[in-house]
């Protein structure tokens, strides 16, 4: 438009609404808007109608937003403006033609379009509104035909003659939604009707992203009268869009909807052909434009994501997607699954009529959850002379009874990468047991419970899947159902034809052994189900966590027909009881992770698994230091626990080796160990043994250093007497400000030896004082402080000052020793220095609690002064076991080495993001001692965000933590087995989310 159309237009406002102001135009595809701003700062849009248009348009939208608005306050839709005297809109004259000119409310937010990401709030939200728009508009009444009839999806058969004008495969896609659409067309019209908005795509949605709300639903520009459920089709049809899980993006949204505004039976019977209809429409009409205008670039980017969308809906099986509608709407997922409870209930069925050659009545439970102990770990659980072994001895414990279990049960048993995929979630697992499992010696043969007919019989080969494999369809009264048996013998399986039948009580076929059935122990996998999916040769046995709820419904309980106790497995979540008892008994000072906290039961490697099977990265545990429950550091625990396990008071030759191997680790000026138990411990005892040299309790610390939980420890941990709830340090506590060569007082190249410079100047007061210094305690890389290397020649310089002034030099290597850094098994050989004292923690024992102070041999024997040490536990043989376990893996396994190339991995990835995304003001550390520091560009650290980031990345399955005086470092230190792919993700997931709008408030 030009100036004198903007001037014409502000005068003819001003003539019928009576409102100065000036006008910015906007994108629209019918009508022409414009954001007017009143002279005393209101807002509006302005709607300019196409040339010559039937005004019709223009007064009926005006009278549908009018009905809405004064109909139903709150509804969340824009207000129609009046003209001076009272009409919907006006005309104005431009160019040669007529146009329709309107004024409405003006909506503040951000376009849908143009929020990231649409978490499961928003959608919820949306259902919400859209469910609100649903029923005001139930009501409506008006004669006008529908505006834009071309997009209406009761009218989208003429869709069918336009497919010549795409590719083969392409027609494909289309014609498998107009097939079901043509067939399913009677039904469908018998649904329930009324005026629909019919275009909720995500440029007529306007968001709150602050509070998470929906502002408004625009433009009724293509408000048609058509089947209710059209409109819900409409917007899923946006929604999904980005998504690799399509149904559960729809699960917020259809609740929302849902709880306003119920949602019937027969419509959600036909919503996912529909949303496959409004995709096809879309399809349709994007090639009649493109044919029209071959050169327009936008077109073709916005026909991509229809073409994908088209492709993951057409993915899924129909009726499941409809199980999964059902359910978001609180409907059981499989219409028949009340009925079929019913029936089961009444039932009372026995083991022994499955298995005919046994006499078992009841079941022993046998629990393969995650959180199970009598799995141990995953190389035990993968051993499967082992599992039979410990199989057989529970049978031996319990001969009367049939070992059974798993249904609903989250299990961690399943390693294959089969059981893999990506989703809403990140990587996700499959882990929720389906059926339930008899565990039986190979050979034994099974029986059907009822009749039924053989509809799969086959070798379904390949590890972890059924082996020899039946599924039989049954009929009893109106009901019908399937029954599956997995890991049979394949050749019993195989006798049997699709098509046979099986009479009640016939044989189904005999438990086939690890060979043949899928290398597993020989059991019988007993799954009952209400629809086979049009599975031919396979059907789930397992399913998502979060897919469990529709799945309990397709594949009911079979212990409804046993009705034993003992099979009541089905896995609570006791999260919530587990944090209510927790806040009863524990500490009141102590801290959970994550705003929703998480329960874990089982590491494994780089994994944490929580109590659903779900695994997350950790790349914060630099204490399960050569991978969560590695097999060797258990085995070395296990076997000694069995034997002995004792003070250092006697001879062992498990502690001289431990102490051995650790020293090996030490230039040979650091010769003497004494092993204690924490790193806070190890800390305690190093000042003690400083004292012993120096006379001196005066120690050096660094600004935000943290070593330990104990009294002199918090006193010489300016990162918490300085914090929260901290206090006045005592006069022997000395802090130095942090060498922070990035934010701190001295920057860039010469900083190690400014902050030195600075370390000798306050050595010099402590001596004005007349005070004899004893020592440095100081962090190889401040961790705490917010993963700080030392700046070069910082720590060189300072042990020389320490060293004039008398004092010793003790390295807290607790958190970062240990071949962290993959070039130097300890920190403090970064910085070519030998310390009188090593103090290390964490990593030590994997997780068990063992620590030590590794000292030079005049310090030992200063601190020999006639007072024996004594450690109850410090240095047991367990301990001392599992310590020269650790260090053992760690040569084995090359550990350094991964950690230094996956560290450069992960370093090269971290400083190619920050050039994307200045919001990563600084990557710093080495090896898998990592972090990145958020700060807006003034160097503001930016605490929410790093937070918002953690948060996030837990949502995909990272655990990552925050630190760093302004808690704004996100710090990156996983057990030394982190892998290339699991780097590769870790950075594919940090660049989704520092896209994410709340980045970048
Ligand atoms: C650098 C440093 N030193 C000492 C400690 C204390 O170790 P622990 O918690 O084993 O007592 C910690 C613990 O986080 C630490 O990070």
């Amino acid at each position: 438009m030009t100036q004198t159309a903007n001037a014409a237009i502000l005068k003819e406002i001003k003539a019928h609404y009576g409102l100065d102001g000036t006008l910015d135009l906007l994108y629209g595809e019918y009508t022409q808007n414009y954001h007017f701003k009143t002279s005393n700062a209101q807002d509006f849009l302005v709607k300019l109608g196409p040339e010559n248009a039937a005004q019709d348009t223009a007064k009926f939208e005006q009278e549908l937003l009018l009905y809405l608005t004064q109909k139903h306050s709150g509804i969340k839709v824009p207000v129609p403006i009046e003209t001076k005297t009272g009409e919907s809109h006006c005309t104005i004259a431009l160019n040669s033609g007529q146009h329709s000119l309107r004024i409405i409310s003006w909506i503040p937010g951000k376009l849908w379009s143009a929020v990231n990401p649409h978490t499961k709030q928003l959608r919820y939200e949306l259902g919400k509104a859209s469910g609100g728009l649903l029923e005001a508009l139930q009501s409506f009444n008006a004669d006008a035909c529908s505006l834009n009839p071309k997009w209406e999806l009761n009218k989208a058969d003429w869709c069918q003659d336009e497919l010549h004008n795409f590719n083969t495969a392409e027609r494909q896609l289309l014609a498998f939604f107009l097939d079901r659409y043509k067939a399913d067309k009677a039904a469908y019209q018998k649904l329930r009707k009324q005026w629909i908005h019919n275009d909720l795509n995500d440029n007529n949605i306007l968001v709150d992203i602050k509070k998470e709300q929906i502002n408004g639903l625009i433009d009724f520009g293509d408000a048609s009268y058509g089947q209710t459920i059209n409109e819900i089709a409409v917007c899923s049809a946006y929604l999904i869009s980005g998504f690799p899980d399509p149904l559960d993006t729809l699960n917020p949204f259809l609740q929302g909807v849902h709880e306003v505004f119920p949602l019937q039976e027969e419509e959600l019977q036909h919503l996912y052909t529909l949303i496959g209809m409004r995709l096809v429409l879309s399809a349709v009409h994007g090639k009649i434009n493109a044919l029209a205008e071959p050169d327009n670039q936008y077109l073709q980017i916005s026909q991509k994501a229809v073409w994908e969308n088209l492709k993951l809906w057409s993915a899924i099986h129909p009726r499941f997607a409809h199980y999964s509608f059902r359910k978001a709407c609180g409907y059981d997922a499989h219409p028949q699954t009340q009925a079929f409870k019913t029936w089961a209930n009444q039932q009372q069925r026995s083991f022994d009529e499955i298995f005919p050659t046994t006499s078992f009545k009841a079941a022993q439970h046998l629990d393969l959850s995650v959180s199970s102990l009598w799995i141990g770990t995953q190389k035990e659980f993968n051993d499967l002379e082992l599992f039979e072994f410990k199989i057989d001895r529970l049978q031996a414990k319990n001969p009367d009874k049939i070992i059974a279990g798993g249904y609903q049960e989250p299990r961690p048993l399943y390693t294959d990468p089969a059981y893999d995929t990506v989703g809403n979630y990140g990587a996700q697992s499959r882990t929720v047991h389906l059926g339930v499992d008899f565990w039986l010696p190979a050979n034994t043969p099974v029986h059907s419970l009822h009749a039924g007919e053989v509809v799969i019989a086959v070798n379904d080969q390949g590890n972890k899947e059924y082996g020899g494999l039946v599924v039989l369809k049954h009929k009893e009264e109106d009901l019908e159902f399937y029954t599956l048996y997995g890991h049979l013998i394949p050749e019993t399986a195989l006798a049997h034809q699709v098509g046979d039948t099986i009479a009640a009580g016939g044989l189904v076929g005999m438990l086939g052994a690890a060979h043949e059935n899928g290398s597993w122990s020989p059991h019988l996998h007993y799954q009952f189900m209400l629809d086979l999916l049009d599975y031919t040769d396979d059907f789930p046995g397992v399913c998502y966590a979060h897919q469990r709820g529709i799945w309990r419904d397709l594949c009911p309980d079979p212990n409804l027909f046993f009705k034993d106790p003992e099979l009541n497995g089905d896995e609570k979540n006791q999260s919530d009881e587990l944090l209510k008892k927790r806040k009863e008994v524990l500490g009141y000072s102590m801290s959970l992770s994550y705003d929703s906290p998480l329960h874990i039961v089982r590491g494994q490697g780089v994994y944490l698994v929580d109590s659903w099977g779900r695994k997350y990265i950790d790349t914060v545990n630099n204490v399960a230091h050569v991978g969560h429950e590695h097999p060797q550091v258990v085995e070395a625990a296990q076997k000694q626990m069995a034997a002995l396990n004792t003070n250092t008071r006697y001879l062992h030759k498990n502690v001289i080796k431990f102490a051995e191997d650790l020293l090996k680790t030490f230039p040979k000026e650091l010769c003497v160990v004494h092993f204690v138990n924490s790193g806070s411990e190890a800390n305690e005892l190093a000042v003690r043994m400083t004292e012993a040299v120096t006379g001196s309790r005066h120690m050096l610390v660094s600004e935000s250093g943290y070593h330990g939980n104990t009294r002199t420890c918090v006193d010489l941990s300016h990162y918490k007497f300085a914090r929260k709830g901290g206090y006045e340090p005592p006069a022997t506590t000395h802090v130095f400000p942090i060498p922070d060569a990035f934010r701190g007082n001295h920057r860039g190249a010469e900083a190690g030896l400014a902050y030195a410079e600075d370390l000798g100047r306050k050595i010099e007061v402590i001596e004005s004082q007349g005070i004899r210094l004893g020592g440095l305690l100081l962090e190889s890389v401040l961790s705490c402080g917010g993963q700080i290397p030392l700046p070069p020649n910082f720590l060189k310089a300072a042990y020389k000052e320490v060293r004039a002034a008398g004092g010793l030099c003790i390295a807290d290597e607790v958190q970062v020793g240990m071949g962290r850094l993959g070039d130097s098994f300890w920190g403090f050989q970064q910085y070519d220095v030998v310390p009188d004292i090593v103090t290390i923690g964490k990593p030590l024992g994997n997780g068990h609690p063992v620590a030590a102070v590794v000292c030079t041999a005049e310090v030992a024997s200063a601190f020999n002064n006639g007072m024996e040490y004594f450690n109850t536990f410090g240095g047991n043989p367990v301990s001392a076991a599992i310590g020269s376990a650790v260090l053992a893996v760690i040569e084995q396994e090359d550990l350094m080495q991964n950690a230094q190339s996956v560290g450069d991995q992960l370093l090269s990835g971290l400083r190619a993001l920050q050039k994307e995304y200045p919001i990563i003001a600084d990557v710093r550390g080495k090896g898998f001692f990592l972090g990145f520091e958020l700060c807006d560009s003034n160097l503001k650290p930016l605490t929410a965000q790093a937070k918002y980031l953690a948060n996030r990345m837990k949502y995909y399955g990272f655990l990552m933590s925050v630190d760093g005086p302004d808690d704004n470092v996100i710090k990156i230190k996983p057990p030394m087995v982190f892998s290339p792919h699991n780097a590769e993700q870790l950075l594919h997931y940090l660049e989704k989310i520092l896209n994410e709008d709340p980045m970048y408030p």
